[in-house]
């Protein structure tokens, strides 16, 4: 499904509504709906059991947001997380210029694939993707021009030369996107934090940032944990909790938002031993979205081509959302950059002492960094398809169903009466419903066809459905539904409960 689709579907479900949207809405903002915090809740807690549960030497955390403002300092945050941004005159419209240079050469690649389709439909099976790439003319003359568009962007980036930046936009003849002009402001560093101010301190003293990442906050706690734990090392503190980001482009739903949510794990270990564990959790960490019955196809690592100073060897794990492959979830090794920074801005030792070794070191830090709503965004698109079935009568029909995996579906079971005018039926049906609400997320439906009721259900990716019939009252049988199979089958209502369990318990890793 496009984009489009699943944002209009996300809304008529009750998944995701943009924020404040009877005042027109505040973009990059979004507030989760009755189905979209209990699919949101069942990520976190796939991820918190992955990580905690699952791991003797990792423990949690949940710091605040505001904290001291020296940490964004030492972190570097307040001179460096910045994005390059300019302005169109005419249309007044923002953008980050690294973007605009970076969507023109999505428009040459384009060119490109149009060439390399005709190309294919010309020569059939014999045709050479790469020999014609190289060898025919127009077509590798778009692929020098990006080679030599990418090597002055990197140039620029890497070296602040913002002056470098506006003549690259420039030289390619970018446009305003929404007005076509070419009237650009110069290039400017624009801070991605937040700001607030502290009650009782005026000005610059006063100043709080919102929290761009949760990671600091475990990185200022760390010895706080790892003495009142009785941690040793290899040991790791998880978090999940919110971030926000002053985000120029807010593009692509909830692909890139101004407030979000962040699940980071920092796993501090001997210095000299980080790449050991750094293959360990690329590992473990792909492992987990396998797991979730995620196609291999739509996963994959991608390598930083740019180092951030602090960081020895950083990958993601993309995934392939409906606009490409783009970043899901990050892995770095951040070396000792920050815990070292912390110790000379606080002027407090932050150091672990060794048994094993009986020494003193600062530990070296791997960190694994997902956002719940990138998370929420690829499981939406990953399961919502659109699919033939056969209806009752043995004839194809349309339905849209949410494929999710069960351990994450928001509803694990509908409780229907077949009739809603029978009070004998919706009574036992609502007996039904109470049984099962003790240990499941429940609906009880009883509008509309059971057909109907039934689309209702798979649209949010119910797994199961029971309906309660006239022969439940003599025999105590209930019809399940299987959502993916469309399996139909009777059994007693004692039963149910530990089928549903069976069907929706978490993925094994
Ligand atoms: N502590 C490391 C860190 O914050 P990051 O790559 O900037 O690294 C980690 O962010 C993850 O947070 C990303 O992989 C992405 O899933 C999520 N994320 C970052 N910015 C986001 C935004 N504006 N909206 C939604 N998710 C975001």
């Amino acid at each position: 499904m496009d984009l489009k689709q699943l944002v209009s579907h996300a809304k008529e479900y009750g998944f995701i509504y943009q924020s404040s949207e009877v005042y027109d809405g505040l973009s990059a903002v979004y507030d989760y709906g009755p189905n979209g915090v209990e699919l949101k809740n069942n990520i976190k807690q796939y991820w918190w059991r992955a990580m905690v549960q699952m791991h003797e030497n990792i423990v949690g955390l949940d710091s605040a947001i505001f904290m001291h403002p020296t940490i964004w300092k030492a972190s570097g945050h307040v001179d460096a997380f910045n994005d390059p941004l300019v302005d169109n005159k005419d249309s007044k419209k923002r953008y980050r210029a690294d973007v605009l240079v970076e969507d023109h050469i999505v428009k040459i690649e384009g060119k490109i694939e149009k060439e390399v389709k005709k190309a294919m439909k010309r020569f059939g099976e014999d045709f050479d993707e790469e020999k014609f790439k190289s060898e025919h003319p127009r077509v590798s003359g778009y692929v020098d021009q990006i080679t030599s568009i990418k090597s002055r962007l990197k140039e620029t980036i890497e070296s602040g030369d913002l002056e470098g930046l506006r003549q690259l936009i420039v030289d390619l003849d970018i446009a305003d996107p929404v007005s076509g002009s070419r009237n650009w402001t110069e290039v400017r560093q624009f801070n991605l934090m937040f700001n607030t101010q502290l009650g009782n301190v005026a000005g610059e003293e006063g100043k709080l940032y919102l929290r761009p990442e949760t990671a600091q906050g475990i990185f200022v706690n760390y010895l706080n944990v790892q003495k009142t734990q009785r941690m040793k090392i290899p040991f790791g503190i998880a978090q999940i909790g919110k971030a926000f980001r002053n985000e120029i482009v807010a593009r692509q739903f909830i692909f890139r938002m101004r407030e979000f949510e962040q699940m980071e794990m920092q796993f501090f270990v001997r210095p000299g031993e980080e790449m050991k564990y750094y293959q360990e959790w690329k590992a473990q960490r792909m492992a987990w979205h396998l797991a979730l019955g995620t196609p291999e196809d739509n996963l994959r690592f991608h390598d930083h081509d740019n180092l951030a100073h602090y960081a020895n060897a950083a990958v993601d794990i993309q995934f392939k959302f409906p606009f490409g492959f783009k970043e899901l979830e990050g892995i770095h090794s951040r070396t000792d950059f920050d815990l070292k920074q912390h110790e000379d801005f606080s002027s407090k030792k932050l150091q672990y002492f060794d048994p094993e070794l009986q020494e003193n070191y600062t530990p070296y830090v791997i960190e694994t960094s997902i956002g719940v709503d990138r998370m929420f965004l690829a499981m939406f698109s990953n399961s919502l398809v659109i699919e033939e079935v056969p209806d009752a009568d043995g004839k194809s029909s349309e339905r849209t169903v949410m494929k999710l995996h069960p351990a994450l579906a928001p509803v694990k079971i509908a409780i229907l009466p077949l009739l809603k005018n029978k009070p004998e039926l919706t009574k036992k049906a609502k007996s039904v419903f109470d049984q099962l609400k003790l240990d499941f997320n429940c609906q009880y439906d009883e509008k509309d066809a059971i057909g109907r009721r039934y689309r209702r259900q798979d649209a949010i990716g119910t797994p199961y459905c029971v309906t309660i019939d006239f022969d439940t009252l003599e025999d105590d049988s209930v019809t399940i539904r299987d959502r993916d199979s469309l399996e139909q089958r009777r059994i007693s209502i004692d039963e149910i409960n530990s089928v549903v369990q069976k069907g929706i318990s978490w993925p094994t890793l």
